[in-house]
């Protein structure tokens, strides 16, 4: 087991290790010179049938699903193909018509996860492709797939996922620049350019992760951690980053949260928001990208709602903001990114304010009570 270099917990250390977990996962396998992607030796699949493919499945559980519900986010804009995201653990309950000329993508850290190696059989037996997402050589269901894209984040020890789930994301948009490079679906400059915003987030991450961001992120936990519910909210590519925001904050710190989807608060959640339900809010905006620009504004407009209900916001936003920051309580900034690329900065302090409400507390933040790091049963 490698020891903690100094930090106090193996889950700061993996958290601030995501910087070079990102570069080692992304630089081998671009070319900014070429604009070229290069997976083939990996996904073993040939250029015929990923040509042919009709239609992307994604199973996994916990965290890595989270993984996946951004990747299909990414699949469908730059792939074109339909995409289909399920909990491991349901994946056989509903009789799966999924089939030949298809692909299964199955996304673990462990790569032992009993339910997910259950999800990869049952497509397999229905004649799905299948590629795994593992952070674990030679692990049970890399074996078991057709292709293994591998996240090089190194040993992850403690048991909420951090640095595992960033890198996951970044492999699964890989993917996705190399099937639509494949499928000839995207010009040569635009993959270029997709390739040197991947090349650039490391850096990005590195910023999110300086001193100053992580006493913010303290100070938030100072300010917060007596709170026993919060909502953690975001639209589109950012809803699984708000799932697993309260995912984080659940399981190290043994506070409810629960993670929705920002336009559904108006069906019924919005009876719960007040002065003593805190709402966390990813409130990034590509200027870019007009569907993210109409996004954010209508965000800005729940957050106001928000604000006239006297609930706390915790916003997080582009650097440079100053609407979000005069809108909401707190306010945490990130680097812009492309929409399709924010989400693995913007987890960043969501990960931190989980690490340090658990410290604040007083609990076992490595390992809380009734978790494993590799869930080997059904
Ligand atoms: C959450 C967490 C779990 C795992 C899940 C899947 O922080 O760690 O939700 O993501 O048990 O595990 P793997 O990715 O190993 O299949």
């Amino acid at each position: 087991m490698p020891d903690k270099a100094g930090f106090p917990h193996y889950m700061l250390k993996e958290i601030v290790e995501q910087p070079k977990a990102l570069a080692d996962t992304i630089s081998p396998r671009v070319s900014l010179g070429t604009g070229e992607v290069r997976l083939a030796d990996e996904v073993r699949i040939g250029a015929e049938e990923l040509r042919a493919l009709r239609r992307i499945n994604i199973v996994a559980s916990g965290t890595s699903r989270h993984a996946g519900m951004t990747g299909q986010y990414m699949f469908q804009e730059l792939v074109h193909l339909p995409v289909e995201v399920d909990y491991a653990s349901e994946f056989e309950y509903r009789n799966p018509m999924i089939g030949r000329g298809e692909i299964t993508i199955v996304i673990t850290q462990s790569g032992e996860t009993a339910d997910t190696t259950a999800a990869q059989r049952e497509a397999k037996k229905k004649g799905s492709r299948t590629i795994a997402v593992s952070n674990v050589q030679n692990s049970t269901i890399a074996r078991e797939a057709d292709g293994v894209l591998y996240t090089h984040a190194g040993p992850e020890i403690s048991i909420a996922s951090t640095k595992a789930f960033t890198a996951q994301m970044a492999v699964l948009f890989l993917f996705a620049a190399y099937l639509s490079q494949v499928r000839e679906e995207l010009s040569k400059d635009d993959l270029g350019r997709w390739i040197a915003e991947l090349l650039a987030l490391p850096e990005k991450a590195e910023t999110v992760l300086r001193s100053s961001s992580l006493s913010a992120c303290q100070q938030l936990a100072d300010e917060f951690h007596k709170f026993e519910d919060f909502l953690f909210l975001g639209r589109a590519i950012h809803y699984p980053i708000a799932m697993d925001g309260a995912l984080k904050l659940k399981e190290v710190s043994y506070i409810h949260a629960e993670g929705y989807p920002t336009g559904e608060t108006k069906h019924g959640p919005n009876a719960l928001i007040d002065e003593h339900l805190p709402v966390v809010i990813i409130a990034t905006c590509d200027r870019n990208d007009p569907g993210s620009v109409l996004r954010y504004e209508k965000t800005i407009a729940n957050i106001r709602g928000f604000r006239q209900q006297s609930a706390r916001v915790i916003a997080i936003a582009t650097e440079g903001d100053i609407e979000i920051e005069r809108l909401a309580n707190r306010t945490i900034f990130i680097p812009e990114a492309p929409e399709l690329l924010s989400p693995i900065l913007e987890i960043i302090p969501l990960q931190l304010f989980a690490y340090y409400v658990a410290v604040r507390k007083g609990l076992d933040v490595d390992r809380p009570k009734n978790l494993v790091k590799s869930v080997t049963l059904e």
